[in-house]
């Protein structure tokens, strides 16, 4: 990945490749990387405000967004969406289980968590009980999956969307590249992924607190690129405060996008006679 970036301490980079050979470059690094991504966690809070870093208050425009986002996918892709069969999601570095019980679970009838961070996935399990209300017969949370991404592989055509927010920074590109080659195989067929998270306007930024990286457009379409996987829709989310870094929203194919002809793009666009 071309496209220079910088650390949270004002460092610079010349490029990706330089930033993760400092940062991960033998095993042990790689070790700590992940531990002390985890660790920072591990740390914080059980709360909306604490999975969103303080800024408890974006949920609700961030779940509205995201909702905006799904149902014209669902409606896309899924049009009969759960009326001829069962719609299950994974809800992937979940958290507390602010996406599944705000959104995921409203829309599909079994929604797995995953999460490596065990008070968050127990706060989870907790306030997606239906003695809390956070399910029903119909519309229920199954599996909690107490691992990090790097380390999970799903059971091959369980899901129909794979959710994954605020979380793939911890990612090292190589894992990213390959947790996404595996994951596909979890999809059903027609099955999608959405991926929301923070944009660098341009390369990228290295958080030393939390490690993780901010990517940009660019190094995200990259990354999709090497996975195989195919951006067919995508959205910036509105209404966050200025201080935040930009959102987005992308929905992920693994089929390859179909190319209408030139013949049948002229058909489309040749006005039609009204008789
Ligand atoms: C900003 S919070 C977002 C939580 C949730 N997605 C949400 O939107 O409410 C980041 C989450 O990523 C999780 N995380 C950190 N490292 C991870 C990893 N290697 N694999 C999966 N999740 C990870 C954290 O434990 C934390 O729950």
């Amino acid at each position: 990945m071309e496209g220079s970036g910088a650390d949270t301490d004002g460092n610079e980079f010349k490029n990706a490749k330089e930033m993760w050979m400092e940062q991960v470059g033998d095993t042990t690094k790689r070790t700590q990387w992940y531990r002390e991504g985890v660790g920072y966690w591990q740390a914080v809070e059980a709360s909306v405000n604490g999975v969103l870093g303080g800024y408890g208050h974006v949920s609700d425009g961030d779940i509205l967004g995201s909702e905006v986002f799904l149902k014209s996918i669902l409606a896309e892709r899924f049009p009969l969406a759960g009326k001829d069969r069962p719609l299950v999601a994974l809800d992937c570095g979940s958290g507390i289980g602010r996406v599944t019980k705000n959104l995921l679970i409203r829309y599909f009838n079994e929604v797995d968590l995953l999460e490596p961070v065990s008070h968050f996935l127990e706060a989870a399990r907790e306030s997606l009980a239906p003695e809390n209300n956070g399910a029903s017969d119909l519309h229920k949370a199954t599996n909690f999956f107490c691992v990090p991404l790097q380390e999970f592989t799903p059971d091959a055509g369980r899901y129909d969307v794979i959710w994954v927010q605020w979380c793939i920074g911890h990612l090292t590109d190589e894992d990213f590249i390959s947790f996404f080659k595996r994951a596909k195989l979890g999809l059903k067929a027609g099955g999608i992924f959405v991926l929301k998270e923070n944009i660098a306007r341009s390369g990228f930024i290295l958080d030393k607190e939390d490690r993780s990286i901010t990517r940009s457009d660019t190094y995200y379409k990259d990354l999709f690129n090497q996975c195989g996987l195919y951006p067919f829709k995508s959205r910036d989310q509105k209404g966050f405060p200025e201080e935040l870094f930009p959102v987005k929203m992308y929905a992920l194919t693994t089929e390859v996008p179909r190319r209408i002809s030139r013949a049948r793009r002229e058909q489309i666009n040749r006005p039609g006679v009204i008789k």
